[in-house]
């Protein structure tokens, strides 16, 4: 069988959603699964990587047990989970869904019912891409962007000011794309543009190909 391409190295995924909370019972989230992430983790370590999985709210299965999986509930616990372990990582691959606004209160008992009108007041989080991409030591950073429209143009310029190695666009307005399908269908952009265009593909698939050009990338081998 052949050599697994990325032994040795240590690979950091987040997947799923973020649950923003409001009040003890209630909060915002999203529509993602974890599918594609759980994916790209199982892809990695298929190639010998040590995987890390940070997921948020997720409701597919993660299948191989030789991944690492950390649990998190907000953008800023993810925040604070890839972060910690951005400096020991060599691949960072960003397929979560991260809340970009959070409510500006979360009251510790739950909202009662007044009027007929409630105004949520909501707040940016922290772009955690954006953070990693300022802090860039070396590692591979590749991000993904979820888009309804113009996607070649907002995925250039998610991968230049986030500083990205490399970012996967999903067209999320697509049959057989983005969140929830089994299913997606992607273009993989780097720094010069446009590298792989995939047709509607299993996620297994997708992550795979992802995997392909980390490693075309990266080297494969030594220092990075
Ligand atoms: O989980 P599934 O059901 O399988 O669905 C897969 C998916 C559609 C969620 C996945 O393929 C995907 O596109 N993930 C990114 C969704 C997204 O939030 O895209 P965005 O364009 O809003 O964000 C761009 C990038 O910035 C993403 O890598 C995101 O992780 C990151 N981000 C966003 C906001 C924030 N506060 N911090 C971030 O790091």
């Amino acid at each position: 069988s052949r050599k697994p391409r990325l032994a040795g190295k240590r690979v950091l995924v987040t997947a799923g959603g973020t649950i923003e909370r409001l009040d003890p019972v209630r909060y915002l989230t999203n529509d993602s699964s974890g599918k594609m992430g759980f994916a790209i983790a199982e892809a990695a370590r298929a190639e010998g990587a040590d995987v890390t999985l940070i997921a948020g709210r997720t409701t597919a299965e993660l299948k191989d047990n030789g991944i690492r999986l950390v649990r998190v509930e907000s953008a800023e616990d993810m925040l604070r989970e890839v972060t910690a372990r951005y400096p020991d990582a060599d691949i960072v691959v960003k397929a979560a869904a991260v809340a970009d606004y959070r409510p500006v209160h979360r009251s510790e008992s739950k909202i009662k019912k007044k009027g007929e009108q409630l105004t949520l007041e909501l707040e940016r989080t922290t772009d955690i891409l954006a953070t990693l991409g300022a802090q860039k030591n070396g590692q591979f950073l590749v991000g993904f962007a979820a888009e309804t429209d113009n996607v070649a143009h907002y995925a250039m310029d998610k991968l230049k000011r986030k500083r990205l190695d490399l970012i996967v666009a999903n067209d999320v307005t697509q049959e057989g794309a983005g969140f929830n399908v089994d299913t997606n269908v992607v273009a993989i952009y780097g720094p010069e543009g446009l590298v792989d265009q995939l047709p509607v593909s299993a996620k297994r698939a997708v992550a795979e190909r992802i995997i392909d050009h980390i490693v075309a990338r990266t080297g494969g081998k030594g220092e990075q």
